[in-house]
């Protein structure tokens, strides 16, 4: 399994390099007829202040670095990189100073957000955060019926026999989670997710606050962290 990451690691890497160099090369050469792109942005709505109030400027480093795998406004074009669209300001503070930190541990944190995380400049990392917080979260996508009620039925009730706490508690029956501490889950990538609960399981994300995500992944099975990952892509 680690060296299936690692290999995978190594794979995304070479992927993003050569995606990393796409946005710049596009830029430097406009089509002449095009419109110049900031006239939109800068529309002013009618009587409620300029439109992208709610959508601050996409900040250089996002545009440059970070899009490469996240997409431009957060939705993320494989489940090897989460979605961070939606997400609260607060806990994308918190994971990008804690790779800085390495504390999250896993072999897809070392191989690239430490070297990602290490590169924000610590002025920025709030601006960034909001600028994701802002975008909007991912959709929810229809997954198999069998997966997604057994899911459902951990996320929302939990497992008495194991003492299993349901998801819900703490994220939110709508998985859109609870600043500053609880993160939205809604409509992330399933192999994300699968990939975080076992990280979690196997303690190389050592982050969590009292281990509360330790903790829960250790009570969870392979069976239940698939169907725990289908249900909340359906959020
Ligand atoms: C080469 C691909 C790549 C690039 C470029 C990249 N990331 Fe990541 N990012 C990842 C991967 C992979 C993960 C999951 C890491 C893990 O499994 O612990 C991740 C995770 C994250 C997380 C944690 C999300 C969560 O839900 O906990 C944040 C926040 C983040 N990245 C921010 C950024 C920012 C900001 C940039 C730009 C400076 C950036 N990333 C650039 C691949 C990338
Ligand atoms: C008692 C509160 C609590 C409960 C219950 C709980 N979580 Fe969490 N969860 C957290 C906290 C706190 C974090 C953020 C840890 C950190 O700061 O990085 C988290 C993080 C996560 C993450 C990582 C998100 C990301 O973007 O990387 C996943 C996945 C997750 N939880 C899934 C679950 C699932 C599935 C359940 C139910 C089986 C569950 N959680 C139950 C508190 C909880």
């Amino acid at each position: 399994m680690r060296a299936w990451h690692l290999r995978g690691a190594g794979f995304t890497v070479l992927m993003a390099a050569s995606l990393l160099s796409y946005p710049s090369a596009r830029a430097a050469t406009p089509p002449a007829s095009s419109p110049a792109p900031k006239a939109a942005a800068v529309r002013v709505a009618p009587a409620s202040g300029p439109i992208f109030s709610a959508h601050p400027k996409t900040p250089a480093l996002v545009t440059s670095t970070c899009s490469a795998c996240h997409g431009l406004t957060g939705i993320s074009p494989t489940g090897s990189f989460p979605d961070l669209a939606g997400q609260w300001e607060p806990y994308l503070v918190k994971q990008i100073r804690d790779f800085r930190d390495h504390k999250r541990a896993d072999p897809m944190a070392q191989s690239i957000m430490w070297g990602m995380a290490a590169m924000i400049p610590p002025a920025k990392i709030s601006e960034i955060a909001l600028y994701f917080a802002s975008q909007k979260g991912p959709a929810p996508s229809p997954e198999n019926p069998k997966l997604v009620a057994a899911g459902r039925a951990l996320f929302m009730g939990g497992e008495i026999s194991s003492h299993l706490p349901a998801c819900m508690a703490c994220h939110g029956p709508t998985g859109r989670g609870v600043p500053p501490l609880f993160p939205r889950l809604a409509g992330q990538h399933q192999a994300y997710i699968i990939a975080q609960l076992q990280a979690f399981k196997s303690g190389q994300r050592a982050n969590d606050p009292h281990a509360i995500m330790r903790t829960i992944a250790a009570k969870l099975s392979q069976a239940d962290m698939t169907a725990l990952a289908a249900y909340i892509r359906t959020l």
